[in-house]
């Protein structure tokens, strides 16, 4: 691909913001779109004229890539509802599928061995590609790590489809980090929040390509 892919970020909270304040920084395009407007217009003023709001049909029908930045169950829903214009799109799901428990912590939404990858793939456009990433960290760890020195930290993502790797990955890396391919989407668990690659599984923080190396 010669020219860089066509970034949409859709739903700007915590993470939806921070990957567009981090592709801007990393001097990358990117359209944002939120279903409260002025969120959107607030945040490209924030940003710079490399941010564009948009409305959310508009965002997903002129990108490349659109990251659901919303949570599991708005994710099922913005799948069913935009299937038509998410076709021949690389969709990217940072979702954990997790909501609060009574103890104040976290508790999975779905069955423990199942992830949200896996879920929300199924239900995905057939002819679109689907890709696990841009969750394996906190949000202050996507903001605070990002454009790290000396080494950049890692963002590990999962896709089935590979053709798209090279996109994905300069999208990682215009986001000031390190990609790392898990395999396909049946290995999304991994990188999803308590599996072995997440900042809140076992890994338990961020981790340079090297440090991985010498785990391995
Ligand atoms: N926060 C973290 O540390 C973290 C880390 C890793 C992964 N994640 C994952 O990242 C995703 C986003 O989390 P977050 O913390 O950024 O959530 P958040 O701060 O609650 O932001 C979600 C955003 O999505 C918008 N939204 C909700 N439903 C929508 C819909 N149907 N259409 C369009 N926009 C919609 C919300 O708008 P309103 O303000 O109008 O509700 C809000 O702006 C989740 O799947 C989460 O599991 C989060």
């Amino acid at each position: 691909m010669t020219q860089k892919s066509t970034i949409a970020v859709i739903g700007l909270g915590n993470i939806g913001s921070i990957v567009a304040t981090n592709l801007v920084k990393g001097n990358r395009a990117v359209i944002v779109a939120d279903r409260t407007a002025e969120k959107a217009a607030g945040l490209a003023k924030k940003l710079g004229p490399l941010a564009t709001p948009k409305t959310i049909v508009d965002a997903i029908k002129e990108a490349d890539i659109v990251v659901l930045a919303v949570w599991f169950s708005a994710i099922k829903e913005l799948l069913a509802q935009y299937a038509s214009e998410l076709q021949g799109k690389i969709i990217i799901d940072p979702s954990n599928p997790i909501a609060p428990d009574d103890k104040g912590g976290f508790k999975k939404i779905i069955d423990e061995h199942t992830s949200a990858g896996e879920v929300l793939s199924a239900v995905a456009p057939k002819n679109a590609t689907f890709v696990k990433a841009l969750g394996t960290l906190s949000a202050a760890s996507l903001a605070g790590a990002a454009f790290q020195k000396p080494e950049a930290a890692v963002l590990f993502y999962a896709t089935d489809n590979t053709s798209v790797a090279d996109a994905v990955e300069l999208l990682i890396k215009d986001s000031g980090f390190a990609p790392a391919y898990v395999g396909g989407i049946d290995k999304s668990i991994k990188i999803e929040v308590f599996g072995d690659l997440h900042e809140f599984g076992a890994l338990g923080k961020t981790i340079t390509l090297s440090a991985l190396a010498a785990k391995a």
